[in-house]
């Protein structure tokens, strides 16, 4: 009766590998119980979403090596992994369950990283902006529910909100990744991607100082100002003091991502006996409502929505 914050599959979205082939499933090793599906798996992993409560997936596509390039286009083709896993799902469950899809170029590019690099290797901020814009287009057509770029380069939002009004998708929701740090929590998904061992060096010119939390506030008033309908802080537990402050200041919903190597923490943790699996998911979910979250972005989804509703 008492109890101040509440957790339940409704606040969550699962984050979902998709590899090429039929009736595939490649276990990750860097993120045990996370695997890549082919797209007829991803199809039946939504019914399962559907099924447990939990009303959004976000997708990731492990680009097969031959597609990825300098200028990572793959992402622009209409019928890549991303659009064919999009057009399956929307086929089969229709609004059932909705769609959050990531746009950056990094699953796309033969260098890892999110934009397009000059001969030193530097993010070019304004021409990656012109790429992601048709990206979020071509994933928009094939009927994302949800565009959330990660790419954190400037303007991008106010770029891709009006290229969806003038290209007929006036109903599609931008969540802006709008806080998100150069991390060391985010190796396992490089490793799920394949972008691993193909980045040279880091994304510290366009992700943020972990030692900053002024900035975060000036990313997300940016973000809002040109048109975003959610936020997001990333990673998660590590920064929930930034989750905290964007809730006060701001009066848009603020995700977080409880990312790869978090979901990991937790897995290694279970694994050596140091910590119950069960109860380690549910107090670190629980954690990120208290602290002002509207929903969660875990791996953990799926195990969590089934822990909620025995
Ligand atoms: C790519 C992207 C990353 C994640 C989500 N989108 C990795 C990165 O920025 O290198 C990380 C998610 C995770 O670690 O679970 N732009």
């Amino acid at each position: 009766m008492v109890r101040e914050t509440m957790l339940s599959p409704a606040d969550l979205i699962w984050p979902l590998f998709v590899t090429e082939g039929e009736a595939v499933e490649e276990p990750i090793l860097s993120l045990p119980g996370v695997s890549r599906w082919s797209v007829d798996q991803i199809v039946v992993r939504a019914a399962e979403a559907i099924d447990l409560g939990i009303p959004c997936i976000a997708l990731f596509p492990n680009t097969q090596p031959e597609r990825r390039s300098e200028d990572g286009e793959e992402a622009l083709n209409p019928d890549n992994l991303m659009c064919r896993a999009i057009r399956a799902i929307k086929q089969a469950h229709g609004d059932a369950i909705g769609i959050l899809t990531d746009v950056a170029l990094d699953p796309y590019t033969s260098h890892g990283q999110d934009g397009l690099i000059d001969d030193a290797g530097y993010v070019l901020n304004d021409e990656t902006v012109a790429v992601l814009v048709d990206q979020a287009i071509n994933q928009a057509n094939a009927g994302a529910d949800i565009i959330a770029p990660s790419d954190m380069m400037d303007g991008r939002i106010g770029a891709i909100r009006k290229a969806l009004e003038m290209n007929g998708h006036p109903n599609v929701q931008i969540m802006s990744y709008a806080a998100k740090y150069a991390s060391a929590f985010y190796g396992p998904f490089r490793d799920a991607v394949g972008s691993s061992g193909l980045l040279k060096g880091n994304k510290k010119t366009y992700q943020m100082d972990p030692a900053n939390s002024d900035e975060a506030m000036r990313e997300v008033a940016m973000d809002i100002a040109e048109g975003a309908d959610s936020v997001m802080v990333k990673p998660g537990l590590p920064y929930l003091d930034i989750v905290r402050r964007v809730r006060d200041q701001f009066d848009v919903p603020v995700f977080a991502y409880q990312v790869s190597g978090e979901y990991a923490m937790i897995e290694a943790a279970a694994a050596a006996g140091a910590g119950d699996r069960d109860a380690l998911v549910l107090e670190t979910l629980m954690a990120f409502k208290r602290a002002g979250c509207s929903g969660i972005l875990t791996y953990h989804a799926a195990l969590a929505a089934r822990l909620l509703t025995a």
